[in-house]
């Protein structure tokens, strides 16, 4: 296990509230990442097939995002993770932040059910790497045990 997700591990140990869990495990990452202005969860809303704003570092941000819509709502509905080196490239991008120029987003699922997206952004073009890619999907696997 990477020492970021095995930190996340300990921090929420024995904790089972959503909101206190998402809100240290983007408090983490914000400490943890160099080079990033905005690290938080969306979480996705059946009713309304949409993400909804959830924990997050950074400035205010859009609080409603359409499944399928922006890179958060295409990661989910794809199921994939989104490594988008130049975000202002990618059609139907949603600017909150308008220091963001690459973007990493991860669907995240509990079980089958979409559960909502980890998104991280960078103000540097092309900041994340394979690399980092792998390391927070194994950070939001070991968070989703804890949800
Ligand atoms: N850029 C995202 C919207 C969320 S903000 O980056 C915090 C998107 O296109 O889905």
């Amino acid at each position: 296990m990477s020492l970021l997700a095995e930190q996340l591990d300990a921090l929420l140990y024995n904790e089972t509230d959503q909101i206190a869990n998402l809100a240290n495990a983007s408090a983490l990452l914000n400490e943890a990442l160099a080079d990033v202005n905005w690290v938080g969860f969306y979480l996705y809303h059946e009713q309304t097939d949409e993400l909804v704003l959830g924990p997050f570092q950074g400035k205010v941000a859009c609080m409603h995002i359409k499944n399928g819509q922006g890179v958060c709502g295409t990661a989910l509905k794809q199921q994939k993770c989104l490594r988008i080196a130049n975000v202002h490239e990618f059609k139907g991008h949603i600017a909150c932040d308008s220091a963001s120029n690459s973007e990493l987003v991860i669907p995240l699922f509990k079980g089958e059910r979409p559960f909502g997206v980890l998104d991280i952004d960078s103000p540097s073009f092309d900041r994340f790497t394979a690399e980092d890619e792998a390391t927070l999907c194994e950070f939001a696997q070991t968070l989703m045990k804890h949800l």
